[in-house]
This record gives structure tokens, sequence and C-alpha cells, in this order.
């Protein structure tokens, strides 16, 4: 995103830990970085190594024959798709640094173990192995838009389940309003979380009733195969009429809340970045446009559509429109 909050007390960029240091392997493997606050610019052989290295000793994804899953032919697109390795190379993921290339520092996270602890307002909290959660759940593909807050977009396959199928199984009491996502903390890994003029961990949350929707899918998988760390590996939500960035990664609890909680954006720019979030191409940033969007990979332009072209399935939620499509 567009913005780089650093208040004037943080330390400038050049007094930082020199990169030599910051990428140092030993500290890597321990996670000992402790309190150090760094440049997180750029990647060497060194990283690479150490990411192959702590990747062997983790165990290995049990779910690797789930995929590809069966595509469910409801969701069309009025695009073509965008080019896998375009789509891999240019993300968002705080976490590991405020740029686009975080592709190759991402491989730095585990995904295994994983666990997605399910609890709040909820009649059957649980904590779920991510293999045994994705292996008990009806995995499907479907074609989707993606559309960025800051007008880039691609059109993907996701393999995942209905977050509905989720929240039937906790039952929710009838307390609970909001649906809070959180991704996970590591240090070590996550080199930008050494930043701590973010408000970490990453958050996101959604009302109940936009969590049970046919679109709202937890996906676990894109372009037929299991979820790449950069994309959001182990589990991350997809909300495709809401700009990307309520689209959390990397989620380690889903807790079900009576308040509406403040996701991290919100507390970084709430003028910004509004809770509501839904693609509306009449309603300016106020920084910049949203009538059009350009398509990753062929940097097409496209008129930007409302809801992002979900109008149909989602409307209805949003009977005082104008006021939600946004901000609140
Ligand atoms: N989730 C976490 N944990 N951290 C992030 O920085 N960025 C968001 C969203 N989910 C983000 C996140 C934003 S701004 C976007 S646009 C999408 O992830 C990008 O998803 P992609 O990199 O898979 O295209």
């Amino acid at each position: 995103m567009h913005y780089h909050p650093r208040p004037a007390w943080a330390i400038p960029e050049h007094e930082a830990t020199p990169e030599s240091v910051f990428f140092n392997r030993r500290a890597f493997l321990k996670g000992s970085l402790g309190a150090a606050a760094g440049g997180v610019v750029g990647v060497g052989s060194t990283l690479t190594a150490t990411a192959e290295a702590a990747d062997k000793e983790a165990p290995k994804d049990q779910t690797l024959d789930m995929y590809p899953a069966k595509r469910n032919p409801a969701f069309t697109l009025d695009r073509p798709l965008t080019n896998a390795e375009e789509a891999a190379k240019f993300n968002n993921f705080y976490e590991f640094g405020p740029v686009k290339t975080i592709s190759l520092l991402a491989q730095r996270l585990n995904t295994r173990p994983w666990t997605v602890k399910v609890h709040g307002l909820v009649n059957k909290p649980k904590t779920f192995d991510i293999d045994d959660l994705i292996r008990s759940m009806p995995l499907e593909e479907r074609l989707y838009r993606f559309r960025c807050v800051e007008a880039w977009a691609m059109a993907v396959p996701w393999t995942g389940f209905p977050l509905a199928e989720l929240i039937k199984r906790v039952e929710p009491a009838s307390e609970a309003k909001y649906i809070k996502m959180t991704t996970f903390v590591d240090r070590s890994v996550a080199l930008n979380q050494l930043r701590f003029w973010y408000p970490w961990p990453y958050t996101e949350a959604l009302t109940i009733e936009e969590g049970m929707n046919e679109l709202t899918l937890l996906a676990t998988g894109i372009y037929g195969k299991p979820m790449p760390k950069q994309h959001g590996a182990p589990i991350r939500l997809v909300v495709p009429w809401k700009y990307g960035f309520k689209n959390i990664k990397s989620i380690v609890a889903i807790e079900f809340v009576k308040e509406r909680p403040k996701t991290f954006w919100e507390e970084l720019g709430p003028n910004e970045y509004g809770f509501w979030a839904n693609v509306n191409p009449n309603f300016s940033h106020p920084r910049w446009s949203q009538a059009e969007e350009r398509m990753l990979g062929t940097d097409e332009k496209r008129a930007t559509l409302i809801f992002n072209g979900y109008e149909t399935w989602v409307a209805s939620m949003y009977p005082d429109l104008k006021n939600r499509l946004y901000f609140m």
C-alpha cells in the first residue's frame, strides 16, 4: 500500500543494522534477532540456502494429493487468467517488507506444523491442525477477480473451502457479530515485524454475514497447487468483492467477537483503508481514483466494477449502500 508510516522518533534507515548482519544465517535459524531494528532491503544466496535448510527439517504438507481440486463452474471470469509467475512475484505481505518483491523473503516462513485457533463467542472452540482442517473440508477451485486498493488487479484460480463451513462447525453464539482474523507473529522470520511502529500482528475482520456469504473462501491453494508462501500459505482469506487488504494471509487465529475490531490497516490509515473496503469505482481513495484498474502481467487497463463484479452475491448485505461501500 502507499503508506509507510514512520513516526518522527523512529530510527533513520542509514542507522539501521547493516544488511550483512541482518541476514546472518545463525540469527535466522535461532530466531535471535531480538529487538534489533533493520532495513528489509534485498536478499542473497545465504537467505535461499537458509530457507531450504529450514524447509528440510520441517514436517511436510499432508494435503498434496488434494490438488488440483475440482473447479466449481458457478464462478466464471470476464478476462483472461493472470500468469501464475507474474502473480507470484508481485505481492503485498508487509510482514516481509513494504515492497512488492517479497517472494524470496517469504520462503523463510515455516508452514508446517501450523495450527488455526478458532475461539471467542462460539459453542465449540477448537484449535485445528492445518492438515486435519484441510482434509476435512470440501476443497474446490474457483476463478475469481482480485482488486487491490492500489488499483492493480488479477484474475486467479484459488483452491479452498467456504469460510461458512468452518463457522458452522464451531457454532457461533448469538452475541457474536464479527469475525476477527489474525496472522502469525515471528520476528525471526518476518523481518518487517521488527519495525515496531506497525501494529502487528496483521488482523482483519468481517461481519458474520460476510463470513457466511457464499463467495467467502478460506484459500489453501492457487493455480491448482498448495498456496505459495508469498501468497499467504498455508491458509488465507479471499473476499473478492472487497479490496485486497481484507484478504488476510497466513492465518493463525479466528475469533468471534461482539464489537467491531480495529484492523491493522484501519489503525494505520482509517481514512484510507476503512473497515468495509467494498470495491467501488465511484468512490475515490483520498489519494487516487478507483475508476480503473491495471491487470498484473499485461498492464491492460479495465474499468473497475462495482463490488468487483460480485454485486449479485453481495449487494443485499449492504442496504445502506452509500455509506458502506468504502469507509465507516
Ligand atoms: N495479509 C498479511 N498478513 N499481510 C499483508 O501485508 N497484504 C494484503 C493482503 N493480505 C497483506 C495480507 C494486501 S494489501 C493485498 S493487496 C493482498 O494480501 C495481496 O495478495 P497477493 O500478494 O497474494 O496478491
